[in-house]
């Protein structure tokens, strides 16, 4: 089977790639590495086809998109801040870049479109867990242009018959997620800031909890979206189904490394929800999907890669 990865260099779609390179699928990827880095698909990069071109620019996606089976699509600018100071960038990213992607598949004759959607769509929504019934109520720039990638999904499906799946994954992490930007994701900075012996920040007073969910299972729900039987033009959510305040989050770490790690606390952020968890029912029910690694065993691992990585010589 060929596989398309937008976002393939980045640090969820170098894992997926990874995967799939492992299983013996074709693979093209299609990222500007505005983002993403070469350097994440080190040791696959001869076995690939890399198109560096953005997902807004339709000919490269259509020439990216060229016989191919299924499209992942993970392209995107994912952080919540930077929309906030960025809200036409992450509308022309996330919105029209996605509408081109689905273009792209409708036109090459794609079998199906697996969108990485976020959990951001719930917004506010007080009840926990998140389940797929639940209203999308965003509060932030980024959660309104991933909820309408997921509209624009769900469209294609039914007025262009694309099979499309939407994943709202829930906050992934793992090796390769990139720490040293403000908008990089919070335990890749905590990671980074234990390493070099630094404060980390939380902001706000360290109780906002988060679903966080092991970039392995969230491959593993995505390549089972790609074939799983009545699964188009859904939303399923992808996550642990457990929750973890940011204040524990920085105890489990000091588990792991041996070292006391005291925040330093800011304000807190415009656009943040405070607390995330899913309900994960629907997509074990229909992709057979159970998360293998677990919080502990997942922060293990990336520490691991950190320390590897960003240690100094
Ligand atoms: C994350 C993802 C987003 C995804 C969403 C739902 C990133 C960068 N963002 O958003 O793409 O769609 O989950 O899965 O991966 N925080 C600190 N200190 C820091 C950094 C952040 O306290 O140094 C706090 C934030 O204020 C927030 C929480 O940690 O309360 C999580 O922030 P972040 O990691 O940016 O993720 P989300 O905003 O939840």
């Amino acid at each position: 089977m060929r596989y398309l990865v937008t976002g393939g260099a980045g640090f969820i779609g170098s894992a997926m790639v990874g995967e799939l390179v492992r299983r013996g699928e074709r693979v093209a990827v299609l990222d500007d590495l505005s983002t993403g880095k070469e350097r994440n698909l080190a040791g696959v990069l001869d076995r690939v086809e890399f198109h560096r071109a953005s997902i807004t620019d339709l000919e490269a996606v259509n020439r990216a998109a060229r016989g191919v089976d299924f499209v992942i699509h993970l392209a995107a600018r994912t952080s919540v801040p930077r929309s906030v100071q960025e809200p036409l960038e992450t509308n022309a990213v996330n919105v029209e870049g996605t509408l081109k992607v689905l273009m792209g598949a409708r036109d090459a004759g794609a079998r199906r479109v697996v969108y990485a959607a976020s959990s951001s769509a719930y917004g506010e929504t007080p009840t926990l867990p998140k389940t797929e019934a639940m209203p999308a109520a965003p509060i932030s720039p980024y959660g309104v242009s991933k909820f309408t990638g997921e509209l624009y999904a769900g469209v294609f499906t039914r007025v262009y018959g694309l099979e499309t799946v939407a994943l709202r994954y829930f906050n992934v992490f793992g090796p390769r997620q990139e720490p040293g930007s403000p908008y990089s994701g919070v335990l890749a900075r905590f990671l980074l800031a234990a390493i070099r012996g630094e404060q980390p920040v939380i902001y706000g007073d360290g109780e906002q909890s988060r679903d966080f969910t092991y970039v392995d299972n969230v491959v593993d729900a995505t390549l089972r979206a790609c074939t799983a039987a009545n699964v188009s033009g859904r939303m399923l959510n992808v996550a642990m189904g457990t929750r973890i305040s940011l204040n524990d989050t920085l105890r489990v770490l000091e588990r792991i490394t041996g070292h006391k790690a005291e925040a330093r606390h800011e304000a807190e952020r415009a656009g943040d929800i405070r607390h995330s968890l899913a309900d994960i029912g629907l997509a074990r029910e229909l992709l057979g999907y159970e998360p293998k690694i677990g919080f502990e065993e997942g922060l293990r691992r990336t520490w691991e890669w950190y320390r590897a990585e960003y240690a100094q010589p």
